[in-house]
């Protein structure tokens, strides 16, 4: 039998990394998050972004991607997925930020157990990811949360600021965990690194911890009783 609590099965997970607006971190966050999961579970990434970032950064890693990884899909072929009952734990699917593209990121949605929309803490970041979340995510009643990226460490009172705007004035849920804004992280796909390959210094210790508490947190809410095994 499986169960959400089983150590052994737990069942196939689809997670869109969604938001309309560009440049907030979906591919970074993808990319991430699976390295996290992929210490625990058996993890795809999807990309279905005509951009083909992901395809980019899992090309540079070469042998060293810790997880599936398939680009360039047809996104009806996740529906295709689930019925074939392939086994991975956790779906992860880069989803494009064009309002072209919107029919493509509605049939992931569509698909999807839960979306994660990164945010930016930019004035102008917000419209649009408020627009994704009340007009293609909310009407599907989707699990899902913010998760809040690219946060300066030199400005203290920014994070609580941002939080309290979601928390307060916006009403929607976020994720405890969040990115900082660090050279690591943009040099990630260059390098082809990820959060789980990096060496563990002075530079990279900021984008280890905070990568490590999203896949945490993630993996909290799915299965809360495997978080011991990290
Ligand atoms: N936490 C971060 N710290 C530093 N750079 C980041 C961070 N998150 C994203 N970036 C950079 O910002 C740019 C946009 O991020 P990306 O993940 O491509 O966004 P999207 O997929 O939403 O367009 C990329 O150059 C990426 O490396
Ligand atoms: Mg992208």
């Amino acid at each position: 039998m499986t169960t959400e609590l089983s150590a052994d099965v737990t069942p196939m997970r689809i997670v869109a990394v969604a938001n309309q607006k560009g440049g907030v971190g979906k591919t970074t966050v993808t990319m991430q998050l699976a390295a996290a999961l992929s210490r625990r579970y058996q993890v795809l990434v999807v990309d279905v972004d005509r951009q083909r970032s992901t395809v980019w950064w899992a090309e540079n890693m070469r042998d060293r991607l810790p997880f599936d990884f398939t680009g360039e899909q047809n996104p009806k072929s996740l529906t295709r997925m689930r019925d074939l009952h392939i086994q991975y734990d956790f779906v992860l699917v880069d989803t494009p930020g064009s309002l072209e593209d919107t029919s493509i990121l509605e049939t992931v949605l569509d698909a999807a157990d839960y979306a994660v929309v990164p945010l930016t803490p930019e004035p102008l970041a917000v419209e649009s990811s408020m627009r994704t979340i009340s007009c293609l995510i909310e009407p599907r009643q989707l699990r899902y949360a913010v998760l809040l990226n690219r946060i300066d460490p030199r400005i203290p009172s920014q994070l609580r600021t941002w939080q309290d705007l979601l928390d307060t004035t916006w009403g929607v849920p976020r994720f405890d965990a969040y990115l900082r804004q660090y050279k690591a992280q943009s040099d990630a796909p260059v390098l082809g690194e990820l959060a789980t390959t990096l060496g563990d210094n002075r530079r990279t210790a900021g984008t280890i911890a905070d990568v490590t508490r999203i896949g945490h947190e993630m993996s909290e809410q799915f299965t809360p009783a495997l978080n011991g095994w990290w």
